[in-house]
């Protein structure tokens, strides 16, 4: 199991549905969509409210949304299981923007299956929304159907529901719980949450390096460093981005495409801070002249919720430097450029003194091929900002057709 953005990280989620199954209990059932894999239980509904099971069934539930990662933005990558208290499981993910969100799909394959909904539970890994947006208000729809009760992991921070949600659903006399697998939830909603909390979004720092921390040498050739594992990665983590970015630099020097071509997935928005020239491959990408909290504030008002920066040294130590990266990863290879001449990772001045020295969280560490990806973040953990109210969040807007540099007032 990895994290949002694919991220090694030690905690496994257990307790698939598959394994649970009573031999005596309902037929299995089985989706014909991709994203819903639905097996019977045979357990009882008194059982559903064990806490054991409330565990269990959240889990899966972010297994689920885990599957929507990446398609669903400017919405959050939400899962959901209804448990009917004949002991079956439904589960469902938000689907891209204009669909079902994940607790209507739940429902939605209950109803298919014949499977009673009233007096089930709903687990879900966000506050079911209570306003009308492109889609009708979730919370309506769980009130038709009669579910007895929810069990949400996370209050959900956008202003248009920030409780109401739940309030509307114990309002119309269905239980309601907050609070389970909320440690987890937090982690594969990060990009959103911050988004929803500050306007801007998720900035995930990737760079590719030596083992004495050299990202390019002297005469400006980076490729490759890292092996075909490594790329095959950085590629699974831009397509878990909304938006890749890069400097003018790096334009110049690598004429990168920025897409998405050694994994599964969509191509980000693709966006050059400075000018690219005309012919360059990067095109159609965004251009951003700007300071980096207003090219970020930017980003956030086209409703980007994570972006990835992929270099290069001037623009990393400009992120790294302004306290703006929420999360480093950085591929090593078992490599040395040699001497002190070759490109460092962050280009700029550094720390002063020993004082000055900044520290990190390891948060996973992976081998790939001949290479290593360590994860880490700022320490100590940034507190979240004070909620800001948004207003209606739009889709991510495409770049032009055609190259035009923007200037950010
Ligand atoms: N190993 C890796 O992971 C990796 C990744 C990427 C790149 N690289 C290497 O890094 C080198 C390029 O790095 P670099 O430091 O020279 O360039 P860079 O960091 O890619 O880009 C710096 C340029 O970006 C523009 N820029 C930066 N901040 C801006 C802002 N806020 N608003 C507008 N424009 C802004 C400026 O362009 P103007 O000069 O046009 O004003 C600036 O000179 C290349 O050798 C490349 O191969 C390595």
């Amino acid at each position: 199991m990895s994290s949002w953005a694919g991220c090694p990280r030690t905690a496994r989620l257990t307790g698939r549905p598959g394994r649970r199954r009573r031999r005596a209990g309902p037929v299995p059932y089985r989706s014909r969509g991709a994203t819903l894999v639905v097996v019977a239980t045979g357990r009882t509904g008194e059982e559903a409210h064990r806490p054991d099971v409330d565990r269990d069934c959240m889990r899966l539930a972010i297994e689920a949304g885990a599957g929507s990662r990446g398609r669903t933005s400017p919405n959050p990558w939400v899962g959901a299981v209804l448990a009917t208290a004949d002991g079956a499981l439904f589960t469902g993910a938000t689907q891209p923007p204009g669909g079902p969100h994940a607790e209507v799909v739940a429902l939605r394959e209950a109803l298919h299956a014949g499977a009673p909904t009233a007096g089930a539970t709903l687990y879900v890994t966000l506050e079911p929304c209570s306003h009308r947006g492109r889609t009708p208000p979730c919370v309506e729809a769980i009130v038709a159907a009669g579910i007895g009760r929810v069990v949400a992991a996370l209050e959900d921070p956008d202003p248009r529901v920030s409780g109401r949600g739940l309030s509307a659903l114990a309002g119309a006399g269905v239980e309601v719980s907050v609070g389970v697998g909320a440690g987890e939830v937090v982690e594969q909603l990060a990009p959103y949450l911050k988004h929803r909390r500050t306007g801007r979004p998720w900035v995930t720092l990737k760079l590719a390096c030596t083992l004495d921390g050299r990202t390019a040498a002297v005469d400006g050739t980076s490729r490759w460093i890292t092996g075909p594992e490594a790329r095959a990665d950085a590629h699974r983590l831009r397509a878990a981005h909304d938006a890749v970015m890069v400097g003018a630099g790096t334009v110049r020097a690598d004429d990168p495409s920025l897409t998405v071509r050694h994994a599964d997935g969509q191509d980000p928005l693709r966006v050059v801070l400075g000018v690219a020239p005309p012919g360059a491959r990067v095109h159609p990408a965004l251009e951003l002249t700007a300071p980096l909290g207003d090219v970020l504030t930017e980003l956030g008002r086209r409703g980007v919720m994570s972006v990835l920066v992929e270099g290069g040294a001037s623009v990393a130590h400009a992120f790294h430097t302004g306290g703006l990266v929420d999360r480093y990863v950085i591929y090593v290879a078992p490599a040395l450029m040699g001497g002190s001449d070759g490109r460092p990772v962050l280009a700029g001045p550094g720390a002063n003194s020993i004082d000055g020295l900044w520290r990190g969280r390891f948060l996973g560490l992976l081998r790939l091929g001949d290479d290593l990806r360590i994860d880490l973040e700022p320490a100590p953990a940034v507190e979240p900002s004070p909620l800001v109210d948004l207003g209606p969040v739009p889709p991510v807007e495409p770049p032009p057709p055609t190259a035009v540099a923007q200037a950010v007032s």
